[in-house]
């Protein structure tokens, strides 16, 4: 397996245009509604196999309908959803997103069984055997802060694998936690608020830098339409957005992942690779949902040229 997709499974319900909430039992008819395989480890783990990766995604999801429909998304993406492990007391995570015309992007959500998610759903020796081991929202699976959990992530990056990590939320005291992960993390993909909260340090530049103390060789900060910085030991760079027209920046940052590490498994340096992230998540701006016109790679990779 080339991808271990790790952590945070959400499904996805979008609607667009949406301007408000009517009054009453009023109906508004959209342009579209779309259901999404999203959350930090399963948008990925889809982006990824649109990327032309083999991916495995490992999480904890409800024994439930959402759940089902979870499952049926990943596979028919490609994905192998045989990582996910079922839970009866808990539903499946899920949100839903009413975009508004400008692209803003509110959300409803319900944490689910992404809570419930400990080392046992990982199976002996699945991390070592993959080249890259993505973490997508170890904030929200706090489970995994553990150190037979850490152990594990150790014995696999002593065997070459790659470890990346993208958190989800937005809260300081679930990041804060996300903290204990870094020492165990090669490129760290942070948002700009997530860095922040993180690091106190509102200046992405000075949270990227805190973050390389604590252990990953590779800072990218996301900065929405501002583009990313990419930060590695005495270097930084800015990358810029292609222009694009925008339509739902709903899963640009697991995006972004997906096409960093489809670089670095085609050997590019990290810079090359964040441009193939870049260049992912631009994509996905253009359509509604976190998967919205990711084709191919030979596509994403024209909007480089
Ligand atoms: N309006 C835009 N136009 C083009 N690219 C964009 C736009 N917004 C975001 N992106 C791309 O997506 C990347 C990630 O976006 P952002 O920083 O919003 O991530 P995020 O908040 O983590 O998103 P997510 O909710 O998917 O995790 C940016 O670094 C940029 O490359
Ligand atoms: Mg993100």
């Amino acid at each position: 397996m080339t991808v271990v997709t790790l952590g945070a499974h959400i499904l996805d319900v979008l609607a667009r245009p949406v301007e408000g909430i009517p009054d009453g039992q009023g109906t508004v008819v959209v342009d579209e509604i779309r259901v999404t395989a999203a959350g930090a480890a399963a948008g990925t783990a889809v982006a990824l196999a649109r990327l032309g990766n083999e991916v495995i995604s490992v999480g904890a999801i409800g024994d439930d309908d959402l759940g089902d429909l979870l499952v049926t998304i990943m596979a028919r993406n490609g994905v192998d959803a045989t990582g996910l492990v079922r839970r009866t007391a808990d539903q499946t995570s899920t949100s839903i997103l009413p975009i508004r015309p400008d692209g803003g992007r509110p959300s409803f959500h319900v944490p689910g069984a992404n809570l419930t998610l400990t080392t046992g759903a990982v199976g002996p020796g699945l991390l070592a055997a993959a080249r890259f081991v993505h973490l997508g929202g170890p904030d929200v699976t706090f489970g995994l802060n553990d150190p037979a959990f850490f152990e594990m992530l150790a014995a696999a990056r002593r065997t070459g694998t790659v470890v990346t990590m993208d958190p989800l939320s937005a809260m300081p005291d679930l990041l804060a936690g996300a903290a204990a992960f870094l020492p165990h993390v090669d490129h760290f993909l942070p948002n700009e608020e997530q860095a922040a909260a993180m690091t106190g340090e509102s200046d992405p530049e000075k949270a990227a830098a805190a973050l390389l103390t604590q252990g990953p060789r590779t800072v990218i900060v996301t900065l929405g339409a501002d583009g990313s910085l990419v930060a590695t030991a005495g270097e930084v760079h800015r990358l810029p957005v292609p222009p694009v027209e925008v339509v739902d920046t709903t899963g640009c940052g697991d995006a972004y992942c997906a096409g960093f590490i489809t670089g670095l498994a085609h050997g590019k340096d990290v810079l090359e690779a964040a441009r193939w992230g870049t260049a992912a998540a631009a994509t996905v701006a253009q359509g509604l949902g976190s998967d919205a016109c990711l084709t191919g790679l030979d596509a994403v990779l024209a909007l480089l040229k």
